[in-house]
């Protein structure tokens, strides 16, 4: 579709938006490399983008995205870029006063925070409480994040309150199990989108995205565009959910 922004929004249905989108925020490498730049460069323009997607959903009237900024499996990375996005996240944050709360955006961090530094750990106190009377677009980041862990975690809560006996083993349900995730109390994801042209969740809203539909697209992520965007959500409307029925 070639149209402008004004005349591709007037194709969406705006009453059928997901209300909750998952992105899988990749190639950030690939298009510094095509560049012949550092991979901190192609990261810096990841984030870049980033900010133009949160604030374009959220004009859009979008409840919630939650972007994949850093999995539990990330740790594994050369030490300097581990360094890097940690402190590209830093100064997102902290930006993030003068950018997105000012849009009215909800600003949350999602993963384990006790493998995060000090200083992250009081940035994302300080971020949260910060935006959380906005009304805006929610925007989970998900940041040592990972859905295995998730659900590991999950279920020693449930054990540790079956074990003091204030439930039972049959009262546990598929509601206690979503409420104890860290996207507990927000709709699951609707449409979950990955860049870069890699077919995976890599360990990503597994449980919530049960009966999300998958958008994959070869752009990389510095590269997604807002045009990008509305051709996703077009995608997405152009689809037959039926959760399992006919
Ligand atoms: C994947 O690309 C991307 C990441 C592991 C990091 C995502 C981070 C950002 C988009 C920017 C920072 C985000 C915030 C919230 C400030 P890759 O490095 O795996 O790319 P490649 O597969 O091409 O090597």
């Amino acid at each position: 579709m070639f149209f402008g922004r004004k005349k591709r929004l007037e194709t969406i249905d705006m009453n059928n938006l997901p209300v909750h989108i998952g992105v899988i925020m990749d190639g950030n490498g690939r298009w510094a490399k095509k560049r012949g730049l550092p991979r901190s460069a192609g990261h810096q323009a990841g984030a870049d983008t980033l900010k133009k997607i949160v604030t374009e959903c959220n004009n859009m009237g979008i409840k919630y995205i939650t972007v994949y900024a850093f999995s539990t499996e990330n740790w594994k990375r050369p030490k300097e870029e581990v360094n890097f996005l940690m402190n590209l996240l830093l100064s997102y944050l902290r930006d993030s006063e003068k950018t997105l709360a000012k849009e009215n955006v909800v600003i949350r961090a999602i993963g384990g925070r006790e493998e995060l530094s000090e200083e992250i750990r009081a940035q994302i106190k300080k971020t949260e409480e910060f935006t959380k009377n906005n009304t805006g677009i929610v925007m989970n980041i998900a940041l040592n994040y990972g859905s295995r862990e998730e659900l590991v975690r999950a279920a020693k809560k449930i054990a540790e309150r079956t074990k003091c006996g204030e439930i039972q083993v049959d009262d546990i349900t598929e509601d206690m199990i979503s409420a104890e995730l860290y996207t507990g109390g927000q709709l699951d994801p609707d449409l979950i989108i990955r860049t870069s042209n890699e077919l995976r969740l890599s360990n990503f809203l597994m449980w919530q995205s049960a009966y999300s539909e998958l958008y994959f697209t070869k752009t990389l992520w510095p590269d997604f565009s807002v045009r990008d965007l509305h051709n996703a959500i077009l995608e997405y409307q152009s689809r037959n959910r039926r959760y399992g029925g006919v």
